[in-house]
């Protein structure tokens, strides 16, 4: 088959070097990739929001499948566009990819659904005194989101009464966010260690991935700013094989099928980010697509053949088999441009990545870089996933491996985190890492 994958970041990389590996691809497709997507595909020149220009291009180069990246074109109806000329493409309808799309709708369906999630309300722009005494009925900190798309700078957490006060300002004042932020969801914070599960779902029947957790803060120690991720491991030992079979029982069947029933059959990776609290597993946020750069740790340990799999389900005949994992585990570490979240500069040479010991499990998937005549420069504020895969039973192997990885590896400005997947090694958590390797 033919297979088109839209967007250019890290995930996409991950997905399109899985797929070059199925003996069932035959021409592989980008659009609109990256330098490092080049190696495993052809790119296209074509925006992810050029919905018309992506399906001609498909429809003269015989894609049979199209696997789409990010939530935006999800959101605005890309595989509704595609599905009206009879294209086969992973992801969710419009409607499906509300439960990303507008947390106002996600939290309202778990609560009919009775999907266990954060003690939240929702509330118009012009309803700041009512959302005011929401918090107040709430103890600190609360958390305030924008209700629509906001490119994961929407979630702001208020440790103070005045915090709150400026973050309803920002949203329903002074439209810091613009229509994304129509409407805000007030929730109550909750206390626990966070982690990911993709859903491979046909719209009735579905497979779980390896669990995975994000690094989200920019320092060590989850200190300091939020960032798009600045590594992920799998699978994460957070998730006991109990707290697995809670989390398909209490939170993806009931919402799967909760879908099915509001007419909205939900195709695609649907993704469940957790809250492990006390009282179980709780849901923070739905996407509607596979997680960055979870995947770059959750693919590479699949066993089985993606590009089958994720045809099966959008055709709606899912082959759960070919979802297996490999005994292994996967450590991804972001490295960053110097000054990202905030300002950083572009156009740095990347030096080393011939160096990259693929023969010993490692692996560089590119997020933002270009090339610039035969070098290969930074572009985006994520560079690289510098990622390693250890058959060995053994994070802390893993996670060393990765590092070294990244210490062949330099360009001005380099950061990355020295911690990621650390938490995964404290006491307590060797045995449910075993039995997940094992499974
Ligand atoms: P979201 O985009 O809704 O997942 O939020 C982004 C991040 O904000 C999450 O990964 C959490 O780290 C944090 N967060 C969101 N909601 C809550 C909550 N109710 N309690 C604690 N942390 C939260
Ligand atoms: N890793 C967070 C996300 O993909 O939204």
């Amino acid at each position: 088959m033919n297979v088109m994958v839209i967007g250019s970041g890290g995930r996409e990389h991950a997905l399109a070097w899985k797929l070059r590996q199925s003996s069932s691809v035959k021409r592989l497709y980008c659009a609109p990739g990256n330098a490092g997507m080049a190696a495993v595909a052809q790119l296209v020149p074509a925006s992810v929001g050029d919905f018309k220009g992506l399906r001609k291009f498909a429809l003269e180069h015989g894609i049979d499948l199209t696997v789409v990246g990010p939530e935006q074109p999800l959101v605005d109806g890309i595989v509704d566009f595609f599905s009206e000329e009879g294209l086969a493409v992973f992801g969710p309808t419009k409607s499906a990819a509300r439960l990303e799309g507008s947390k106002g709708f996600a939290k309202e369906f778990m609560t009919r659904h009775q999907i266990p999630t954060a003690r939240f309300r929702s509330f118009a722009v012009n309803q700041k005194t009512d959302a005011m005494a929401f918090v107040d009925e709430l103890s600190l900190p609360v958390v305030i989101k924008a209700d629509g798309l906001a490119a994961g700078k929407g979630v702001i957490i208020c440790e103070k009464r005045d915090h709150a006060v400026n973050a309803l300002d920002l949203i329903m004042t002074k439209r810091a966010f613009g229509s994304a932020g129509e409407r805000v969801v007030i929730e109550e914070f909750l206390q626990g260690e966070e982690a990911s599960v993709f859903a491979i779902s046909d719209g009735k029947e579905f497979v779980t991935l390896a669990p995975a957790q994000d690094h989200k803060r920019i320092l060590d120690g989850d200190q300091g700013k939020n960032t798009g991720g600045m590594g992920a491991y799998a699978p994460a030992p957070v998730l006991t094989a109990e707290l697995q079979e809670q989390v398909v029982d209490l939170i993806i069947r009931p919402t799967l099928q909760g879908m099915s029933a509001e007419g909205s059959p939900y195709r695609g990776c649907l993704y469940v980010g957790l809250m492990i609290s006390s009282e179980g597993p709780k849901v923070l946020e739905y996407n509607c697509r596979f997680g960055d750069p979870e995947t770059q740790v959750v693919i590479p340990i699949l066993d089985g053949d993606l590009a089958e799999l994720l045809l099966s389900a959008s055709k709606a005949a899912l082959k759960p088999e070919l979802a297996g994992r490999h005994p292994a585990s996967a450590v991804c570490v972001v490295v960053a441009s110097g000054g990202y979240p905030d300002a950083y500069e572009t156009g740095k040479p990347i030096h080393g990545l011939d160096a990259v010991k693929t023969d010993e499990g490692e692996v560089v998937f590119h997020a933002g870089t270009r090339k610039e005549g035969d070098t290969i420069v930074t572009a985006g504020g994520r560079v690289l996933g510098v990622t390693a895969i250890g058959y060995d039973h053994d994070l802390e192997g893993t996670i060393q491996s990765a590092y070294r990885a990244v210490h062949r590896i330099t360009f001005d400005g380099a950061y990355y985190r020295s911690d990621i997947g650390r938490k995964a090694l404290k006491e307590g958590k060797a045995i449910s890492m075993k039995e997940q390797i094992d499974r």
